[in-house]
């Protein structure tokens, strides 16, 4: 087939999954296929806005899948404004048709719909280099920062046994050791798990979402979906209370079971603008629990303010940082605003996130 004849389409599970499984089986190990393909059926069976269809776009070469890219709808708010969008992710394009410009053609596809795109986060290199020739735009890039609570695993395998390792090791036991005094004393705040978000909470997520200028718009519809129902990975979840009064959340997970690193993950949270002793005190609470069980743990937040509190647990940037693009935003945030990651409440939740881990 010549480069003009691939047709950029939307995906129907219905016509097309048995070809986009068969693709998937040359890239994937069997079990990994099994996780993938519950995941798919998640998005495309109880997504919370699944009717904002197409979910995926494929590219056919008669009966077979040579190229797809899913399209995931949420809300964005922006300046307290609701705003339909779609984050792309898992781009993917057959070996046997590669180096063609099938990406090029079907990411260039999205930002052509004129749906705002607030990120492509999570990319490998040379997607990131493909949205940017596509219409994205480069955003600030988001450092991850990470807490060692294991000191002698995580310096056993970044340092071995030198010099060097001894002097990191004993350099993150002093931080280890202060994250942890800081975590047993947090006050006023009271943090209780929960098994799912209850939408009697919305409203007061909604009233903290909006403490910020451009942020996603987190429901329970979408963190249930999301987090406390995703059919791979076990998410928990607990809620800050002041007074009685929902002040925030936190998501984590404990480390992936095939995660040699044993990273425990802090996906998602949620609280007003600059409210240090609510994020403290669902910090301590996340660490506490992980503690026993993973030697790392990570957040991501694009907020200046939550970056210096976690800093003063002792989570350190990772040298890479993440690449973040952003498509069809012109019209919607001035140029000031979509260059200050301060304007953004972005967390590792954001973009399809920690989505496929565990089947990519
Ligand atoms: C990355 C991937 C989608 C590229 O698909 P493709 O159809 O071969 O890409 P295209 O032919 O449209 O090439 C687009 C551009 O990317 C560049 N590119 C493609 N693959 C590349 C690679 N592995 N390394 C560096 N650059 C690459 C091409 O050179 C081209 O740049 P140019 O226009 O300046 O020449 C494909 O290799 C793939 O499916 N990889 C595995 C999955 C993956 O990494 N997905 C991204 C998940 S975030």
């Amino acid at each position: 087939m010549s480069n003009t004849e691939f047709v950029v389409s939307p995906y129907d599970p219905a016509t097309h999954k048995p070809a986009l499984l068969e693709f998937l089986s040359t890239v994937y190990d069997r079990d990994t296929l099994a996780r993938r393909e519950s995941v798919m059926d998640w998005v495309h069976l109880h997504h919370p806005h699944r009717e904002r269809q197409p979910l995926r776009y494929v590219i056919m070469d008669g009966a077979k899948v040579a190229a797809t890219m899913g399209h995931l709808p949420c809300d964005f708010l922006v300046d307290g404004q609701v705003v339909a969008a779609r984050y792309t992710h898992d781009l993917l394009v057959d070996p046997t048709y590669r180096g063609k410009g099938l990406a090029k053609r079907i990411v260039s596809n999205a930002p052509a719909q004129g749906e705002f795109l607030p990120g492509g986060m999570w990319m490998t290199g040379p997607c990131y280099k493909i949205h940017l020739a596509c219409g994205f735009d480069d955003a600030p890039p988001l450092p991850v920062r990470t807490l060692v609570l294991d000191t002698d695993q995580f310096v056993g395998r970044k340092y071995g046994s030198g010099i060097k390792g001894r002097l990191a090791g004993v350099a993150l036991s002093l931080l280890r050791r202060r994250a942890l005094a800081r975590a047993e004393n947090t006050p006023g705040i009271v943090c209780r798990d929960i098994g799912e978000f209850d939408p009697a909470h919305d409203d007061a997520w909604m009233a903290l979402l909006k403490t910020y200028r451009i942020t996603m718009l987190r429901d329970a519809a979408h963190l249930n979906w999301k987090y406390m129902r995703h059919p791979v990975l076990q998410y928990s979840a607990c809620i800050a209370e002041r007074g009685g009064e929902p002040a925030g959340f936190m998501i984590w997970r404990q480390p992936w079971h095939n995660d040699e690193e044993k990273r425990a993950v802090i996906t998602d949270f949620v609280v007003a603008r600059g409210d240090v002793v609510a994020f403290e005190s669902l910090l301590a609470h996340v660490i506490r629990e992980v503690r026993d069980s993973a030697a790392v743990v990570s957040a991501l937040s694009s907020q200046p303010w939550a970056a210096k509190v976690l800093r003063g647990f002792g989570f350190l940037p990772r040298q890479d940082s993440h690449a973040w693009v952003v498509g069809n935003w012109k019209d919607l945030i001035f140029t000031r605003d979509f260059a200050d990651t301060g304007s953004w409440h972005m967390c590792m939740g954001d973009s399809d996130g920690d989505l496929w881990t565990g089947s990519a």
